[in-house]
Parts: C-alpha cells; structure tokens; sequence
C-alpha cells in the first residue's frame, strides 16, 4: 500500500493526492484521503483507482459550488493536515467500504496503514465485547478503535491535549499489535499533527519549511524537499508544521537518520512516453551505464566501495545464496551461472518466501546475496533477517536508497537504476543483472582463482552493453508488430537453456503479469519430458537461441529442440544473435540481438520480451503500468 501524511501551512489535499499518485504502483484496489479542517475530520474514500477518488472529490465540491471554507465540500479541500492511502488489499476486498482512512470516536479519528495485524482476529473480538461495532472486514479498523479508546483514557486521565497525546497514544497502540505495519493517524480535535508507527513496514520522514510529511517512499514528496529522514524499527514519529520528533514505542527519544535524495523529480515522470513501462525499457542502456559508472577501475578492477565486508570476508566465502521475489529472483538466477563460473563457489538461487522455512544450511562463511529493486520486499527482507541470524553474511542488491533490506545488510551494493514506477520490473532486471556480475567479478580477483584473467575480459564486455542495448531499442518495431499479431493467442510459450533458461521465465512472467495470458517458460532440453504436450498447431514458442560462438554444443541443442516443436506444429519465435543463420530454416520469426558472450546475452535477449509484453498488454486494452492484482512492492508475506 502507499502511504503519505502531510502537516503544514498549504492545503493537504491535493499534496496528498500528488503523493498518492506518484505511490500508486504501490497498491490500487482503492484509495482514501482524510483531512483535518479547523475542528473537522473529512474523509472520502473509494474503491478502485485513484482516478475513482478523485471523481469523488469533484463531485463532493461540485455539489456545493459557492461553499465558503466552512462547509465540508470545501473543507477538505481547505484543511492542512491530511493523510491519504492506496491500497493493495489483504484483510476485505477492495470496496469502499474496505478502503481506508478507517474512523472511530464518531469519526473524529482517522488511522491508515500497511502491513498486516496478526492478532487482529483476537483484537477484534475483544474489541466486540467491549460494544465496538466494526464496518469493515479490515485489520485497520482495530487500530482504528484502539487508538481512539487509548486517546480517550488518556484525557480521562487528564493528560494535557496537543500534538503530544496523539503519540502517547499511538505509542500504546503499538505495543498491543502484533505483525507488520505502518499507521498514519490524525485526530479532529488535535488539527495540525500526524502520527506514524512503523514495525517491519516502510516509512520515511520528508522535511520541509515549515511543513512536514511522511510516506511510504520518497517519491511521495520529491516535488516538494530533497530531505528526507530514515526511521529504525519499531519507531512511532509525530510530525507538525514544524517539528518532527521521533520515539521509539517505549517512548524514549530516538533519532532518524537524515538524508538527502538526489534522483531528479522529472525521472518519476512519463516524459512523452504512454506508459512508465515503455519509458523505462528506453531507459535501459543509461540504467546499465549508471550502474557500472564509478565501479571499474582504469586497470580493469571492480572497485565496490558501499561493500562493507572485508577481503578476508570474502576470501572466507564457501556458499552463496542468492535470495529474491519475481523478476528479481530471474536475475539471480542468472547470476548463478556467472558466479559459479567465475569464482568457482557453489551458489545457489533461492525463492526467499521459500528460504527460510526449509532451514538452510547457513554459518558464518555463507554469503547471502539479497536482490530488491524496493528494498522493502517482506518475503526478501525475512529471508535475510533469518541469514543473519544464522550469523551469515548478507549483501543486498537494491535501487532504493533509504529502505529496510539494504539498512538491514551488512553490505550494499546500489543499482543506479533510477526510480521505477511501472509495476512490471525491466530496467531493475538489466541492473540487478550487472550489479549481481560485479560481484562475482569482484570476488573472482579478490580470491585470485584462475578464473580470475577472465575478469578484465569480461569488464570491457559489459562497457560494450549500453551501445548494444541502444541499438538493440533502435531496432525494436518488428517486435510491436509481433506482437499485434499475438495478441489473441490462447497461450505463449518461452524456452531457453543455460542463462537463456531464466530469459524465458522472465518472459512468460512479464506476458502473465501484463497481458493477463497464460505463458510458461521451460528449459528447453525439459519440454520433451512433460511441457511438449501443450503444443498445438499454432501455438507460439518463443525460443532464446545462446550464441553459436563461445558454447556452440548450447547453440546447437536448442536448434534441435526448435525443430522437435515445429514439427509438432507450433509456432517457432526466435531470439539469436544477428549472423546466426543456422536457426532461419527453423524459425517463422526471428529476431536478431546484438552479438553478445553468452553469459551477458540475458541482458539483451530480455529486451525483446518485455517489448513483446508490454505491447500485446497494451493491444488486450490493458493497464500497462498497474496490471490487475499485483502492486510493486509487495510489503506483507
Ligand atoms: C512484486 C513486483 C515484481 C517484483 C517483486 C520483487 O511482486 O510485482 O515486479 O519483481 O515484487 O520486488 P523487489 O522490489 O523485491 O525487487
């Protein structure tokens, strides 16, 4: 879900409603804004898209036209506190009625969050029996009511009013709730002050003149200041026009730590292209560059100066985990086949909802590699928690700066992927993919094994990859026209081996999560034991054809391979590298790449495929950039 509160001098609504735009690929299935007027809490909420709210509010306003500040149409519009939501749901469908702000106190409380509430069930129960009736099928509504009957015994309790009650409270809140979450409240009768808790869940602080906000992410509030504050576990943050003070539950000062963002406000925008997804793809040879940028040395050394762990760390490394979600765990899978290549460690690429649950083999010489564009990824995030407590390494791949996974590691290495905001990962995969190589390239030297020569080979390889990726984009038209023609088919289906094998996992993913069709990627040498029965006339494989050069005995199997299904029948979509006309008898379409080593060809032989799904998504009417279901960051388990 997207969070964002804001406390300051200037109408909350529509800063709000700006943050809760640019948090919107966070979560969508409904949307709520509450706002603190003189003494009035309005709310509006809604489900579905912003777009839905925000018609809402136009038509809460159009019905009166002429009012004067003290009505509530132009109250919400008027008031300088507010807090707003959108939703991924878990607890209740997305219907208004789910969606948050959540009241209570006769609507005079208003509480977002994120996350979930485990012991919601027992909370509610208790709850029930004190008299509360409860609207909504949520978790939230229980925080809700808790805050507000803390709130109440407190002033019961004499407790002087202010900014300060609502803190207290909240603090009390927190210590009865049990799982992971952000909340964001405000009170009627404290106008001009928010509070958020975090356990587990992303929160961060921006500081303004004279106006203050909180959100789930920077981006939230980029347009508005550059400083931004890092909240710790389990912290509870008060924020006013002017003041930010941060405890932790207990109660005791703590204090974030600041930080400056520097991504450009323009880079969270669309800039001409129809979709985030597109502008992002065409953003790919500059994400590769900035991502190498700084990191190898004129002698041909990887210099990994965030990487907080010692030579002999490294050099004591006997296993490597790698840990990650979606498209992210595909790059790890394709690093697999660098790493083990280059540095001759056993490594092993593992779901992380699925890692720490088996009980892996871990000790103070595994290295686990986690990779998160967000960094907030809860399954990813767990996954880690649970290597390090089995006293293992842990070095996140991330994008974002600020966030819990890369706090939590001991080491980071940054993609310099910029901001992505489509919910579909592309320029994040290219960039995980290079950060992944850079350190297996790095503990390759460092340990000096004889794989080790390879290494400035190698390096000036990648350098080449931006130019190849740019002419790759210039030459992409067929590949919308493929996919025009693809668009009605019942299933797609991708094969590759080696490297190329998690190239077609990529794919089917990508065609799954945006054009909501049923496609499925298999290694290739796999499909005649079992996949090759879903071939049809017609059907249409995309085959990921490795470089002739380099592995040839690869290149020549999966020749074979294209022939076994276009005999039965389907419909053979090639990827090669341009020259290799050993596959044209066997290919109803074909489209070239660059020529690229083996090991690197994912980063282009990947580019296609996002291409190929993002257009027939787009040709199926489909909401490229916020498919149905999903949302980018998935902070729950
Ligand atoms: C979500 C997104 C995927 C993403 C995955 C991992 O499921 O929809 O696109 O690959 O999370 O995200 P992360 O931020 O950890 O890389």
């Amino acid at each position: 879900c997207g969070i964002v509160g804001y406390a300051g001098a200037r109408p909350a609504l529509g800063i709000v409603l700006d943050g809760l735009r640019r948090l919107e690929y966070r979560g969508y299935d409904s949307a709520g804004v509450a706002v603190v007027c003189d003494d009035e809490l309005l709310t509006e909420k809604k489900a579905g898209k912003l777009a839905n709210l925000e018609k809402a509010l136009a038509e809460r306003s159009a019905a009166d036209p002429d009012s004067a500040g003290s009505s509530p149409a132009l109250g919400i519009a008027a008031g300088t506190t507010g807090i707003g939501h959108t939703r991924w749901a878990t607890h209740g469908g997305p219907t208004d009625r789910n969606a948050h702000p959540h009241r209570a106190h006769g609507g005079r409380v208003a509480v977002i969050h994120n996350g979930i509430i485990e012991n919601f069930a027992k909370l509610r129960a208790d709850l029930e029996d004190e008299g509360v009736e409860f609207v909504s099928d949520t978790d939230t509504e229980c925080a809700a009511h808790l805050l507000a009957g803390e709130l109440a015994r407190l002033r019961a309790a004499g407790e002087p009013e202010g900014p300060g009650l609502l803190a207290t409270a909240m603090r009390q809140v927190c210590q009865r709730l049990e799982g992971a979450f952000t909340l964001l409240a405000v009170d009627a009768d404290i106008p001009g002050a928010v509070v958020g808790a975090r356990r587990n869940s992303p929160l961060v602080v921006g500081r303004g003149a004279g106006e203050n906000y909180l959100a789930s992410d920077v981006s939230a509030f980029i347009e508005h200041t550059r400083e931004a504050v890092e909240l710790g576990q389990d912290q509870v943050v008060l924020i006013t026009a002017d003041d930010i003070e941060i405890t932790d539950f207990a109660g005791r000062p703590a204090t974030g730590k600041d930080f400056h963002i520097d991504w450009d406000a323009s880079a969270a925008e669309k800039g001409g292209y129809d979709y985030f997804m597109l502008k992002e793809i065409a953003e790919q040879p500059q994400a590769v560059a900035d991502t190498l940028l700084g990191r190898l040395t004129e002698t041909g050394e990887i210099a990994l100066d965030e990487v907080r762990l010692t030579d002999q760390d490294l050099r004591d490394v006997d296993k490597i985990f790698i840990v990650a979600c979606g498209t992210s765990f595909h790059a790890g899978m394709v690093a697999k086949y660098a790493i083990e290549h280059w540095t001759r460690i056993p490594c092993e690429v593992e779901l992380a909802s699925e890692f720490r649950y088996r009980d892996p083999v871990l000790d103070r010489s595994t290295l686990v590699v986690a990779i998160s564009q967000s960094g907030e990824t809860m399954d990813t995030l767990m996954a880690l928690r649970h290597a390090k407590e089995q006293k293992a390494r842990v070095l996140a791949i991330c994008n974002t700066n600020g966030s819990t996974i890369p706090r939590e590691s001991d080491a980071v290495l940054y993609t310099h992927g910029g901001p992505e905001i489509a919910v579909a990962s592309t320029k994040a995969f290219l960039t995980q993919v290079v950060a992944c190589y850079l350190i297996g390239l790095h503990l390759a030297q460092v340990r000096g094994i004889k794989y080790a020569d390879e290494v400035a080979a190698v390096v000036a390889q990648l350098q080449e990859m931006p130019d190849k990726l740019r002419q790759l984009l210039d030459g992409i038209e067929p590949v919308r026209e493929l996919a025009r023609e693809l668009k009605g088919a019942p299933q797609v289906l991708f094969i590759g081996r080696h490297v190329g094998f998690p190239v077609a996992l990529e794919g089917a993913l990508k065609l799954k999560e945006l054009a909501y069709m049923h496609a499925e990627g298999f290694a290739a040498g796999e499909l005649k034991h079992g996949p090759i029965s879903l071939i049809d006339e017609g059907t249409p494989v995309i085959c990921i054809v490795p470089s002739p050069a380099g592995r040839g005995v690869l290149h020549d199997k999966i020749v074979s391979n294209i022939q076994e299904i276009r005999a039965r029948g389907a419909r053979t979509i090639v990827i090669a590298e341009e020259g290799d006309s050993a596959v044209l008898p066997y290919a109803d379409d074909l489209i070239y790449v660059p020529r690229t080593p083996t090991l690197l060809a994912p980063l282009v032989t990947t580019v296609p495929l996002q291409v190929l799904a993002c257009e027939i998504a787009a040709a199926r009417g489909h909401d490229v950039d916020q498919p149905r279901n999903l949302a980018k960051s998935v902070t729950v388990e």
